[in-house]
C-alpha cells in the first residue's frame, strides 16, 4: 500500500492525489483520503484506481491544507470502498492511513467491541485507529502519546498516519517493518512511503526508523521512539530527479524502463569494472570481500524476479569462485529452521529493498551469526540498512509493477560480485577475467542491439495474442532466464506460462505440446547448444510452435523453427543479461495487444510489504 500525507500552507488534495498515482505502483485497489477543512475531518474512499477517487471528488469542496491520502493492496477484507483507507475512529474524530498489518488485531477487535466499538470495514487497521482512540480515553494523555502506548501493544508490522480534527496543523506517524520518508520543507511537511511523492516540493529528507514516530505540530517536527526517547532527525539529501519517475514519451512505464537498460546496466558498473585496467571495485563491500572469497557457502535470498538473478548468480559464483551457493526463496528460508554455519555468506536480493519476507529472512539469518550482503536498488531502503554491507544496483527507480531493468542490474551486479570473488580466490584465469571484463563493458550496447528487434517481437507477439499457455525453455545459465520469461508474461497479460530446464520438458510438459503451443527456447550458442538443438527437434516433432531466441549467425535454429530473434554473441557467462531482453519484450507487446493494464496488473504489487 501507499501513503501520502501533507501539512502545510498547499491545497493538500491534489498534491496527495499526485502523490497517489506516482505509489501506485505498491497497490491499487482501492484508495481515499481524509481532508481536514472547515467541516472537519471529512474521508473520501472508493474502490479502484486513484483516477476514480480522483473523478468522484472532482464534485467535492476539497479545500484543506492538511490532509492525507493511501492507495491500497488489500490483505484483510476485499477490495471495496468501506475497507479503503483511511479509517475513522469510533467518535470519527481521528482518522487513520496504515500500510502493514496487524497480527493480534482480532484480540484487540474483540476488546473493542465489548466496549461498544462499531467497526464498519473488515480492516485490521482500523482496529488499530479504534485502539488508539481508546488508549487516549483510558489514560487522558495528548494523541501523540496514546499512539504511542498503543503500538507497544500492538504485534505486526505498519507504516501509520493519524489526523485529529481536535488538531488542524498535526500529523503524527509511526514505523515498525514499512517505509515512510518524511520530506521537510519551508513551513511544511511530508509523509510517504517513497520519496516520488516528495521530490518537487523539497530534496530534504528523513527516513523514518523502525520503532520511531514523528510529530509535526505546528510546524515542527519531532521524532521520538516507542520508549519516549526522543531522537535527533537525520536528514539527508534526495538525489531523485523528477524526469526518472516520469514516463518521458513512452507509452507505459514498462516499456521506458526496458530500453532503459543499456543505460541501467552502465550505471550499474560505473566506478566498478574498468576492463582496460583488469579492474573491479565495490565500495560497499570493499572490507568483506575475503570473507566473500573465503567463504564455504552462499545462501541467496530472494522473492519474484530477485530470486531469478539469484539463480543465474548461483551459475555464476559456482562457475567462476568455486563456492557453493544455494537459493532460496526468502519466504521458505524464513520458516524452516536454516541451517547458518560459520563463514556462510547470505546474499538478499531486492529492488525494492521492502519485501517483508526478504527482510524477515535477513533477520533470521542474522540471528543465526551470517554475514548478509543486500543487492538492493532503492537507496536507503530497509534491506539496504539491514544488511551488513551491500552493492547498490543503480538500475534507477522502477515503476512497472513487472521488473525489467532491475533483475538486469541485478544479474549484473552480481556479475561483478562473483568475478570479484573469483579473482581474489584465484579461481579464474587472468584471461578469463580481462576477457569477462571486456564483455560486460559491451553488455550496454549489445542490449542496443536486441532492443533494435523491437518491431520483429512486436509482429511475433501478434500472432500470438490468441495463445492461452506458454512454455519456456533454456539450459544452463538461460534456465533461469526462461523462468524469468514465463513469470513477465504470466504477470502482465495473465496468460499461462512455465519456465523450465529444456531437458526437463520430457518429464511432463511436453504432454502438453500440439499445434496451439507456443514454446520459446533459449538457443543461444553456448556450451549446451547441441543439446537445445534436440530439445527443439522433439518439441517440433509434435507440432510445437516454436519461437526461438539465438545468437546471431545461426544458420541452423532458423531451419528448424518458426519464428527466430537474433541477440549479438557474448560470453555464456553473461548471456542472461541479453536473452532476456526479447522475453520482456515479447510478454510487454502481448499484454499490450491484449489491452492489459501493463504497469499494474490486478492482484499484483511492486513492493510487497507483507508477508
Ligand atoms: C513483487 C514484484 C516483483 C518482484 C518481487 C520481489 O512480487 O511484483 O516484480 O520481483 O515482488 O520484490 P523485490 O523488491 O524484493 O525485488
Amino acid at each position: 500500500c501507499g501513503i501520502v500525507a501533507y501539512v502545510g500552507h498547499r491545497e493538500a488534495c491534489p498534491l496527495i492525489i499526485k502523490g497517489l498515482k506516482r505509489l501506485e505502483y505498491r497497490g491499487y485497489d482501492s484508495s481515499g483520503v481524509a481532508l481536514l477543512n472547515g467541516s472537519g475531518l471529512v474521508i473520501h474512499k472508493k474502490k479502484g484506481k486513484v483516477s476514480d477517487l480522483e473523478t468522484e471528488l472532482s464534485a467535492k469542496d476539497t479545500h484543506a491544507t492538511t490532509g492525507m491520502g493511501h492507495t491500497r493492496w488489500a490483505t484483510h477484507g476485499e477490495p471495496n470502498d468501506t475497507n479503503a483507507h483511511p479509517h475513522y475512529s469510533n467518535d470519527r474524530k481521528l482518522a487513520i492511513i496504515h500500510n502493514g498489518i496487524i497480527e493480534n488485531y482480532a484480540t484487540l477487535k474483540q476488546k473493542l467491541q465489548q466496549k461498544g466499538h462499531v467497526f464498519i470495514s473488515d480492516t485490521d487497521s482500523e482496529v488499530l485507529i479504534h485502539f488508539i482512540e481508546d488508549v487516549r480515553q483510558e489514560t487522558g494523555n495528548s494523541l501523540e502519546e496514546a499512539v504511542r502506548l498503543a503500538l507497544q501493544e500492538v504485534v505486526g508490522a505498519y507504516a501509520i498516519v493519524v489526523m485529529s480534527d481536535e488538531h488542524p496543523r498535526q500529523l503524527i506517524a509511526a514505523r515498525k517493518g514499512s517505509p515512510l520518508v518524511i520530506g521537510i520543507g519551508e513551513d511544511e511537511f511530508f509523509f510517504a512511503s517513497d520519496a516520488t511523492p516528495i521530490i518537487e516540493y523539497t530534496k530534504d529528507v528523513v527516513y523514518l526508523d523502525d520503532y520511531a514516530i514523528a510529530v509535526v505540530k505546528d510546524n515542527e517536527l519531532n521524532i521520538l521512539n516507542l520508549d519516549n526517547v526522543p531522537q535527533a532527525p537525520y536528514i539527508q539529501k534526495l538525489e531523485l530527479e523528477l524526469d526518472a519517475i516520469e514516463k518521458g514519451g513512452y507509452e507505459h512505464f514498462m516499456l521506458k524502463e526496458i530500453f532503459e537498460q543499456p543505460r541501467s546496466i552502465a550505471d550499474s558498473m560505473r566506478g566498478r569494472v574498468r576492463a582496460d585496467e583488469a579492474h573491479l571495485q565495490l565500495g560497499g563491500l570493499r572490507n568483506y570481500l575475503d570473507k566473500l572469497a573465503d567463504s564455504k557457502r552462499i545462501v541467496i535470498i530472494g522473492c519474484g524476479t530477485s530470486w531469478h538473478a539469484g539463480l543465474v548468480a548461483e551459475y555464476l559464483f559456482e562457475e567462476l569462485a568455486r563456492i557453493n551457493v544455494e537459493v532460496e526463496y526468502a519466504s521458505e528460508f524464513r520458516y524452516r529452521n536454516p541451517i547458518i554455519k560459520e563463514n556462510d555468506i547470505v546474499i538478499a536480493i531486492s529492488q525494492s529493498g521492502e519485501t517483508a519476507d526478504t527482510l524477515a529472512a535477513i533477520e533470521l539469518a542474522k540471528s543465526k551469526g551470517a554475514i548478509i550482503f543486500g543487492v538492493c536498488n532503492v537507496v536507503g531502503s530497509s534491506i539496504a540498512r539491514a544488511t551488513h554491507a551491500g552493492a547498490y544496483t543503480h538500475a534507477g527507480p522502477e515503476i512497472g509493477v513487472a521488473s525489467t531493468k532491475a533483475f538486469t542490474a541485478q544479474v549484473t551486479v552480481l556479475a561483478i560480485m562473483a568475478l570479484a570473488a573469483a579473482q581474489r580466490k584465484g579461481t579464474i584465469s587472468e584471461e578469463l577475467y580481462r576477457q569477462l571484463l571486456i564483455e560486460l563493458e559491451n553488455i550496454p550496447d549489445k542490449v542496443e542491439e536486441v532492443l533494435q528487434s523491437a518491431a520483429k517481437i512486436k509482429e511475433i507477439a501478434f500472432i500470438f495474442t490468441y495463445a492461452r499457455n506458454f512454455i519456456y525453455l533454456g539450459r544452463g545459465l538461460n534456465f533461469p532466464v526462461a523462468l524469468e520469461g514465463a513469470l513477465k508474461l504470466k504477470e502482465i497479460s495473465y496468460i499461462h506460462a512455465e519456465g523450465y530446464p529444456a531437458a526437463e520438458m520430457k518429464h511432463g510438459p511436453i504432454a502438453l505440446i500440439d499445434e496451439d503451443m507456443p514454446v520459446v527456447f533459449l538457443a543461444t550458442k553456448d556450451s549446451s547448444y547441441d543439446k537445445i538443438v534436440s530439445n527443439i527437434q522433439e518439441v517440433k516433432a509434435r507440432k510445437g510452435r516454436v519461437i526461438a531466441i539465438v545468437t546471431a549467425g545461426d544458420t541452423l535454429i532458423p531451419t528448424m523453427v518458426d519464428f527466430v530473434i537474433e541477440i549479438p554473441k557474448t560470453h555464456e557467462m553473461l548471456m542472461p543479461l541479453l536473452s532476456v531482453i526479447p522475453l520482456q519484450l515479447l510478454s510487454y507487446y502481448v499484454a499490450v495487444m491484449r489491452g492489459r493494464n501493463v504497469d499494474q496488473p490486478r492482484n499484483l504489487a511492486k513492493s510487497v510489504t507483507v508477508e
